[in-house]
């Protein structure tokens, strides 16, 4: 509202001996922020007023308000006088479009949605070289997105850092059902799980059951799952990793954002009703969660670069398996254990209907502050940016007007 305020007097006319000048417009910078989801909603009530019908990806009552629309509509509004925000949603995911902004930042629609889609090779294409081109200036870049995305690649660092995961047998030129048992019976794992290792997301590319039943009468199944994902070529394989009462680990996801961690979610492994889904409560598994996760982001943060340099993501969320002692239930237990499954990119789901906070808000102040250090990043470097001065001047009166923050230098 200040900002608005102070565009208005500043553009208003001025009236000297009867000469009319014009103030010159203030020059402004384009960010653009690629959405797409349509099952991560704000909590209920909450989207702002005038939210346009266009974004509503579903008639579902639950879900129409997406989060990562609803961040870029508070965007908006944060520096109208400095900043535009361009809404891309998937299907206008194109080279020329993200080109024409100084800046853009994915919020969820990157290749693995684009294959997800349907909208065939030419759309995957599309989004794929949004990713590559350093001239699309995305973010997350390619490097860091791949890191993610391709999941052995964190894993080994992750595991040569010393934290916990679970045991994993990598292919990265398809998968060979006969391979896939040898290895399995040489590690003795008596149940195994195995999934696509690259551009796969809700649960997605995997199959499990005992290695005895595949050994025999399932071994068709092996090589049915080999058909049905020829095109991918990375796979982990793992022990099936359950309960004591026999269903899939539980997940405590940990959500960072802007360096810092703010909060987590309890996700039952087989219960997706309301009641498998709450935010953590404070106690002993919150705290060794987050503890956990918070070795994991230190990776993370080693590793994660914009255009070749290094950068704090702007979210990211670690998801920490849970299995207790006994029985099924971790809550409030000392001796359950622990490991990383899973690093997310800020593309992964938010979950804001169970947050303490309000996550477009947060995400909204983050993502500006974020989008200055690219810009400032952008700056510093030798790489072509467009409207260079002016962009200089905007990421002058943004430093500023949020900080002056001593990290960034103009
Ligand atoms: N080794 C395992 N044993 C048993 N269940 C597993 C194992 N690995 C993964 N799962 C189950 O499969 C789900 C999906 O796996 P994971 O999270 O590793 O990959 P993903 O495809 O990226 O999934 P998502 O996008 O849903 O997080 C997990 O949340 C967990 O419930
Ligand atoms: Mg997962």
């Amino acid at each position: 509202m200040v900002a608005m305020k102070a565009k208005k007097s500043t553009s208003s006319v001025l009236k000297t001996k009867g000469v009319v000048k014009r103030a010159p417009p203030s020059p402004k910078i384009r960010i653009g922020v690629l959405v797409g989801k349509d099952f991560d909603p704000v909590k209920k009530g909450t989207q702002w007023p005038e939210y346009p019908e266009k974004y509503n990806l579903t008639n579902d009552d639950w879900g129409k308000y997406s989060v990562d629309v609803a961040t870029a509509l508070k965007m908006k509004q944060l520096h109208p006088d400095l900043l535009e925000i361009d809404i891309i949603p998937g299907k206008e995911i194109k080279e020329h479009r993200l080109k024409k902004n100084h800046l853009n930042l994915n919020f969820w629609y990157d290749v693995g949605v684009a294959i997800m889609s349907g909208k065939g090779k030419g759309h995957i294409d599309d989004v794929m070289k949004c990713h590559k081109n350093p001239e699309c200036r995305l973010d997350p870049s390619w490097d860091y997105y791949d890191w993610v995305l391709c999941k052995p690649r964190y894993m080994e660092q992750c595991r040569k850092a010393g934290i916990p995961m679970i045991p994993t047998v990598v292919y990265t030129d398809g998968f060979d059902p006969k391979q896939c048992l040898k290895d399995v019976q040489k590690k003795g794992w008596d149940k195994f799980f195995c999934k696509v290792g690259q551009f796969s997301f809700f649960g997605e590319g995997a199959i499990n059951g005992k290695t005895a039943d595949f050994l025999g009468p399932r071994f068709k199944d092996l090589e049915a799952y080999g058909r049905a994902n020829k095109s991918s070529k990375t796979f982990l394989l793992q022990p099936y990793t359950l309960k004591p009462n026999g269903e899939v680990f539980d997940e405590v996801r940990n959500f960072f954002i802007d360096g810092q961690w703010r909060y987590s979610i309890f996700t039952h492994g087989t219960d997706g009703s309301d009641a498998g889904f709450y935010q953590e409560p404070d106690g002993p598994r919150k705290v060794a969660c987050k503890a956990l996760a918070e070795r994991a982001y230190q990776e993370v943060l080693k590793t994660a670069s914009w255009q070749g340099k290094r950068q704090t993501p702007l979210l990211n969320r670690i998801d920490i398996g849970v299995i207790p002692r006994k029985g099924g239930d971790s809550l409030h237990k000392t001796d359950n254990t622990y490991f990383v499954n899973e690093i997310e990119l800020i593309m992964t789901t938010w979950l804001d209907r169970y947050a303490p906070i309000s996550v477009q808000d947060v995400m909204a102040q983050a993502a500006v502050k974020h989008s200055l250090e690219l810009l400032a990043g952008l700056l510093k470097s030798k790489t072509k940016v467009p409207d260079r001065d002016k962009v200089k001047k905007v990421v002058e009166a943004l430093n500023t007007r949020l900080g002056p923050f001593k990290h960034i230098k103009v």
